[in-house]
């Protein structure tokens, strides 16, 4: 796929009259910012025929001799992430379901939540074994319903992952306290082997995904492998081998019977029955992903982000300013990124970025998907993080459900902690309005 913006000028705050969006000083040297991003789109640190192998990767069609199913929603990581380059935000919109019990969240896991599958690997012959997988339903007892779960970009995500935590830490400290978002920790499933600061099980600032429930690229990349595509993986890592991914989904809680969930060689001895891709008995110190998911981790890890599109200087630059008036950069933070020099996941160091985002969650009340992790309380269900902004002009849907394409209408469902800021968008003139659209359509 031909993916032609990252060659295109103009990067986040270089040049002058692009300093917009940009907190004050941050001046970025052109030459440097623009030289780290290359054609076919990726950051500078991977040669173009090492990244276009990652890339195919993430672009493959499998099927269920590669593993796909029981149940799953899609069959290439491609298929899904696919607006503006590959990569991108997508139209599929994913369903989730749960219950409030108690007044605690419930995702119902013992009949296969929250995630409901919207495919099945259905009736198949096994051999001489005749197999039948169920369509995942909503289960009985289910008082949060068909939440819409919308496709994000993943543009320039291997920069968001380079950041140390202190720097999450550090912007929800100076938000203002009405506003001020809650910095989520999660374990590491699986440790990104180029970061030496990553062990198995290191705690991390969650940064991923709509309610920030995943810590780095990696987990997220076997977590997608194994509930959008029905691949499961095993991995080593420093001699012990990673088996968090073995497991196939059960339709509605239903395991199907070994040989039923898919057609794939059946695993290496030593390895978990049910495992479709294992790197095998992990030698002492061994450390090796599963190929399909360190190829994942390399194409999101260098997939560079998009550059601005400043066609109306007058409107964005009187919007920059009306952005910040309204409190939007409460949340979507001006404050401009840099990746630490060296950075541990061998991105380009020392290279400054704007995503429009502090990666935090906060309650955004009627906004809020109400659902969470077994346990949660309600309040913690109406927490989401932060939607990053950048890239935002090759989106076509926006919000968690992607129930709308229009920015004005996005920023007016805030609630909650966004509820001041939407109000004080709401009043606003009609022109004022415009130039803060126009300002966040430059992203
Ligand atoms: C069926 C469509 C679909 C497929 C297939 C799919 N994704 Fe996604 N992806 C989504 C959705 C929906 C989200 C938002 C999920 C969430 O936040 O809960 C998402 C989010 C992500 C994120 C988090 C981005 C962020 O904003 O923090 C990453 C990383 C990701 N996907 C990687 C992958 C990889 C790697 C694959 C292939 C193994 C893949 N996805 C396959 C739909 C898909
Ligand atoms: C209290 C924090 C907060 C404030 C203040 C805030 N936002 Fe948001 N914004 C969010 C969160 C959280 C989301 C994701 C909501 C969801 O879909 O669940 C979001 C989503 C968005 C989206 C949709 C993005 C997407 O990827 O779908 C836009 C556009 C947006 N905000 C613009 C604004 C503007 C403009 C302002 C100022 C008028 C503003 N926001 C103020 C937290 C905030």
């Amino acid at each position: 796929m031909e993916t032609s913006f990252a060659t295109r000028a103009g990067l986040f705050c270089a040049g002058t009259a692009m300093l917009v969006g940009c907190a004050p000083g941050a001046v970025e040297d052109t030459s440097t910012a623009t030289a780290a991003v290359t054609s076919p789109g990726h950051l500078a640190g991977i040669s173009d025929a090492d990244f276009i192998v990652a890339r195919d990767n993430f672009a493959l069609e499998e099927t269920i001799d590669d593993g796909v199913g029981p149940v799953f929603n899609e069959t290439a990581c491609g298929h899904c992430h696919t607006n503006g380059a590959l990569g991108g935000a997508g139209e599929q919109i994913e369903r989730r379901y749960g219950a409030v019990v108690n007044g605690q969240f419930s995702s119902l896991s013992s009949s296969g939540g929250s995630l409901r599958q919207l495919q099945t690997a259905g009736h198949f012959m096994n051999g001489t074994q005749s197999c039948n997988v169920p369509l995942e339903v909503e289960p009985s007892g289910t008082t949060v319903h068909n939440v819409g779960r919308l496709t994000t970009p993943l543009f320039g995500l291997g920069l968001i992952d380079a950041m140390p935590d202190s720097f999450f830490i550090a912007l929800a400290a100076a938000e203002p306290a009405a506003v001020r978002g809650t910095v989520k920790m999660a374990a590491v499933l699986l440790p990104n082997p180029a970061d030496a600061s990553q062990d198995l099980s290191t705690v991390r600032v969650a940064r991923f995904g709509w309610k920030a429930d995943i810590s780095n690229l990696p987990t997220f990349a076997a977590d997608a492998y194994k509930n959008e595509m029905g691949i499961t993986t095993q991995h080593c890592f420093r001699g012990q081998s990673i088996t968090a991914f073995s497991t196939e989904s059960a339709p509605n809680g239903v395991p199907m019977p070994l040989g039923c969930d898919d057609l794939a060689p059946p695993a290496p001895d030593g390895v978990p029955p049910g495992t479709d891709d294992a790197v095998g008995i992990c030698a002492p110190d061994q450390t090796e992903l599963q190929e399909d998911i360190q190829n994942f981790i390399t194409f999101m890890t260098f997939l560079a982000p998009l550059p601005r599109d400043q066609g109306d200087v007058p409107a964005i630059t009187a919007g920059a300013r009306l952005f910040n008036t309204v409190g939007c950069n409460g949340c979507h933070t001006t404050t401009t990124f840099r990746t630490p020099n060296p950075a541990p996941n061998g991105v380009p160091g020392g290279f400054a970025f704007n995503p429009f985002s502090d990666f935090l969650v906060h309650d955004m009340g009627s906004l809020g998907d109400m659902i969470g992790n077994d346990g949660d309380s309600v309040a913690t269900t109406r927490l989401m993080r932060t939607a990053p902004l950048w890239g935002i002009r090759f989106r076509n849907h926006l919000l968690h459900d992607g129930r709308t394409p229009d920015i004005a209408t996005a920023v007016r469902a805030h609630d909650g902690q966004g509820r001041t800021s939407a109000l004080a968008f709401g009043a606003l003139n009609a022109n004022d309005q415009h130039n803060i659209v126009a300002f966040v359509r430059s992203m």
